[in-house]
């Protein structure tokens, strides 16, 4: 790189200086000595750094454009005023067509795993990838899937943990081999497994925060705190998703078999990942929308939770209970896609507000489900994750967790009644959309509380504005308002709080 610089500098100095003699010899001749020589000379320096700067953001994409080509594309640019704007201060989005998946897969699992590839994978959309399996399946002639592929035969490297299983090094493997592919104009490449659903919208928001010219090694770490003290708190956890930025993965394929043969005593793949990505001296950049999610029984609490950042991917969906009751695993997901389409930014997001006619307060999970509590609960008790689920290990232990949990009542009376979505459309006169929540009847505990109950209520219905800048400002919830409080229902508005709008009473 540096020879390709000095010879570019060398071009466009002697361009410059056979552009410029004309000028030189005029005006100096002509006595304004030294201010003009210095003017010239401020320019040309401006000049050079500029093109210098080009050179650089451009240097990865070396495969596409030879050097040749960036010097002819940059003294072009010069002339052209439009097409320099576009190319220094605009670089391109990172977009779908720029991303490639590696998914891992295994052929016995493959016939009831392929379903939830199938919930957001979209040919149209122009995404890239590949799932990986270790066996021969029944061929996918399916546009709902992406294409399939053997592994390379890992039985040479050693393998030599108890607990685990020999599959890991082949899956970790992916990321080289996916790279071997030699796709042209990948910028990133995002592992998962076959039981990972991906809001690929949210995905590409996320990477958009990123350089994909520098390394990035990005994803989230377990819920479970064992787990992240058995395996690494610098992880990122496999099933979750992760992404790997283009120039990472071409230095991690040079080196990863090597790595890989360092540590035959690790349990996985991840973990094998995060051990190279130590000897390359990558860190973790932890984004908590990627969802691991190592607990057992009802994702609930978490979801209707969700941290103030976009939901990117959700795992163990085979663990888990479907994440809308009386229906199947799929049929649940692929509910939560109609929100999804409408609006990604906002899927699941949580806003607080308060009934205050009733006392009650109101958690709203765009597209998911809604929460009622008698009494007035706090934001910051609200925005916890309630405890729904269980941990790793099948417990209700609230010390199991890498954040802060809470009870799903501290109070009997603040059980609270749950609304799921049941349908969502977008008006597309007023271009809001409307979404419909229907309550989820359980018993409820007595409570001797003097105050209106809200078990009369069926119904919830949500206005929001679609918001796909949503990330582009800085994280904040929305807020929401209560319009209407009727016996059998509330209408609830969610968008982006007013001036001095908080979550009060
Ligand atoms: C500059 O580039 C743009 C886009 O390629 C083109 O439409 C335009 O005609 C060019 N202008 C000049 C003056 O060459
Ligand atoms: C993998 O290679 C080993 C020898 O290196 C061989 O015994 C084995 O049959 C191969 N497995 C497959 C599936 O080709
Ligand atoms: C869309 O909203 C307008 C204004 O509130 C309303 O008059 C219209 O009936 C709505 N359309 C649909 C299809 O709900
Ligand atoms: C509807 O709103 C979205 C998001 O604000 C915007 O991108 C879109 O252009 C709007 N469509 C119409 C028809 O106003």
């Amino acid at each position: 790189m540096k020879f390709v610089q000095k010879d570019s500098e060398k071009v466009i100095w002697d361009q410059m200086r056979s552009n410029s003699t004309p000028i030189l010899s005029n005006r100096v001749g002509n006595g304004y000595p030294k201010l003009m020589l210095y003017l010239i000379l401020f320019m040309c320096g401006t000049y050079l750094i500029y093109s210098l700067k080009l050179l650089n953001t451009s240097n990865l994409h070396c495969n596409e454009h030879t050097p040749q080509d960036l010097l002819f594309s940059s003294r072009s640019s010069l002339q052209n005023a439009t097409v320099l704007k576009e190319f220094v201060n605009q670089p391109e989005k990172t977009d779908l067509k720029h991303i490639v998946f590696g998914i891992a897969a295994s052929a016995k699992l493959w016939e009831r795993r392929k379903e939830y590839i199938k919930l957001w994978w979209r040919k149209d959309a122009r995404m890239r990838g590949i799932v990986w399996l270790d066996d021969d399946v029944e061929p996918v002639s399916d546009d709902d899937l992406p294409e399939v592929r053997i592994s390379s035969n890992t039985s040479h490297f050693a393998y030599k943990n108890k607990q685990g299983h020999r599959s890991a090094i082949r899956i970790s493997r992916i990321v080289s081999e996916t790279v071997r592919l030699g796709m042209g104009d990948v910028r990133w490449f995002v592992m998962g497994d076959d039981d990972t659903v991906f809001v690929t919208e949210n995905l590409v928001r996320v990477l958009n925060k990123y350089d994909h010219n520098q390394f990035y090694y990005i994803g989230s770490l377990s819920e479970s705190h064992l787990q992240n003290i058995y395996f690494s708190y610098s992880m990122a956890y496999g099933g979750g998703g992760f992404a790997i930025s283009y120039p990472l993965a071409m230095a991690l394929a040079k080196m990863q078999d090597r790595c890989i043969q360092r540590y035959p005593g690790l349990y996985g793949s991840d973990d094998r990942m995060q051990a190279c990505m130590a000897e390359l001296g990558v860190p973790l950049t932890k984004e908590l929308g990627f969802h691991q999610y190592d607990v057992y029984g009802n994702l609930f609490g978490l979801l209707a939770a969700h941290p103030v950042t976009p939901i990117v991917s959700l795992h163990h969906l085979d663990v888990v209970e479907p994440i809308f009751p009386d229906v199947t695993r799929v049929e649940a997901l692929r509910r939560l896609m109609q929100p999804m389409k409408l609006d990604s930014a906002g899927l699941i997001q949580q806003s607080i507000c308060y009934d205050s006619s009733k006392g009650w307060t109101v958690s709203v999970s765009w597209g998911f489900a809604i929460q009622v509590f008698r009494g007035i609960l706090s934001p910051r008790e609200v925005e916890m994750p309630s405890r729904t689920f269980l941990n790793w290990y099948r417990r209700a232990d609230y010390t199991a967790y890498a954040f802060n949990t809470r009870p799903v009542a501290r109070n009997p009376c603040q059980k609270p009644f749950v609304f799921y979505m049941t349908k969502v459309r977008l008006n597309s006169t007023t271009n809001i959309t409307v979404s419909e929540y229907a309550r989820h009847r359980v018993p409820h505990p007595a409570c001797k509380w003097k105050m209106l109950d809200p078990s009369s209520l069926d119904k919830v219905v949500v206005f929001k504005r679609p918001d796909p800048q949503l990330w582009d400002r800085s994280p904040r919830r929305n807020c929401c308002r209560v319009l209407k409080s009727k016996r059998k229902g509330l209408v609830v508005d969610v968008g982006l709080c007013g001036e001095d709008e908080i979550s009060e009473v």
